[in-house]
């Protein structure tokens, strides 16, 4: 139901809207009364017809908005709604909505109320957080996955370390996939997400030399990490470029926010202590010239072509060469 340009005395709650929200004016005015001392931070669930569940409608969140400040409230947290609805609204993966997606909405939300109104979803980087500041449409951002994929994103946003930040793919299958499947939350760009208090990079006793062979995500993690504990790297790519495999993945459409991870582990590589060679394929002669103290293999999976009847007609392809571009598809 809509009641666009409705003032707040016109509105007849209890006939028009749904009983939830009285509850929640109900609940708020209670919670004012038992804890006046306390900041009432409330997450506004909005939906749009296009998008979510379980929300107030976006044409009434801004007079709703006005009675949850009547009510007590202190702050508002515009957000997505809950997950009765489509997970791809509520957290959305790579691709399916866009970047800082609330913002628009937050801002109608703070034209209506004079209390702080902040914002979430799909904000990755310092630069977006700071574009919808500075647009006014928030008080404030809020950042989800990107802090279980760099617990340090807001220390490094304030240092202005902004390629320091390994900022999330919004891939989902860490996090959203693993409570979905009631299992143990994680990210899959961050080994220590879930287990900051108890698991660190710590310097080695004996700084060691390793040769790491393949420079796609495995290879540069491992240098990071043994560049970190005070290990020397060198590193071993057979192409020019870095990225290996996830170069290949971030080709499909939607994809490309992978490229992301590939960028900071790039960076991750410009340090004193990791030599790279890049275009050069690691030899068995190559390697013990370097003497090496341990040697990592890191050179990713490859395709298998099965022993079949027709498997070398025109029609049959390699998927790897089509992302690589080396091969055209065209026809059925
Ligand atoms: C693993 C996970 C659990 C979440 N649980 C909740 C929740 O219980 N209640 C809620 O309102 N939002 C929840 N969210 C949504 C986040 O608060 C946030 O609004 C959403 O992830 C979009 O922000 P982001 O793009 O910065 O991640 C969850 C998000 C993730 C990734
Ligand atoms: S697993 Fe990590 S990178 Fe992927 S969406 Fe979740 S937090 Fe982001």
């Amino acid at each position: 139901m809509q009641h666009k340009n409705r003032t707040i005395e016109q509105i007849n709650l209890e006939a028009v809207w749904k009983t939830e929200l009285v509850f929640a004016l109900l609940l708020v005015k209670a919670l004012r009364k038992a804890v006046p001392d306390m900041i009432l931070d409330y997450k506004f669930s909005v939906v749009t017809p296009e998008r979510g569940k379980g929300g107030i409608d976006e044409a009434d969140a801004p007079v709703f908005a006005q009675m949850l400040e009547k009510a007590g409230v202190d702050m508002l947290h515009v957000a997505q709604a809950n997950h009765t609805g489509n997970m791809a609204d509520t957290i959305p993966p790579m691709g399916v909505q866009p970047y800082g997606f609330f913002a628009e909405i937050s801002g109608k939300v703070k034209e209506a109320v004079s209390i702080p109104v902040s914002t979430v979803g799909r904000i990755i980087t310092p630069e977006m957080a700071e574009e919808i500041l500075a647009s006014g449409k928030a008080d404030m951002v809020g950042i989800g996955r990107g802090l279980l994929a760099d617990a340090d994103w807001a220390k490094k946003a304030a240092n202005h370390d902004f390629c320091d930040i390994r900022l999330c793919i919004s891939c989902n299958k860490g996090c959203t996939d693993k409570i979905q499947h009631r299992e143990f939350l994680s990210c899959v760009l961050n080994a220590e997400n879930g287990y900051e208090g108890t698991r660190k990079i710590l310097p080695a006793e004996t700084p060691k030399h390793l040769v790491i062979i393949g420079g796609g995500a495995a290879g540069m993690e491992a240098a990071r990490v043994a560049a970190q504990k005070g290990h020397r790297v060198t590193l071993f790519e057979q192409n020019t470029k870095l990225g290996g495999q996830l170069e290949l993945a971030c080709v499909p459409p939607r994809k490309e926010e992978m490229r992301r991870f590939t960028e900071y582990l790039s960076h991750c590589m410009k340090q004193d202590a990791i030599t790279l060679r890049l275009g050069e394929k690691a030899t068995p002669e190559k390697i013990l010239a370097l003497n090496p103290d341990h040697v990592i293999l890191a050179v990713g999976a490859h395709s298998f072509h099965f022993p079949i009847k027709g498997i070398d007609q025109p029609c049959v392809c390699d998927a790897w060469d089509i992302l690589r571009g080396t091969t055209q598809v065209y026809g059925k």
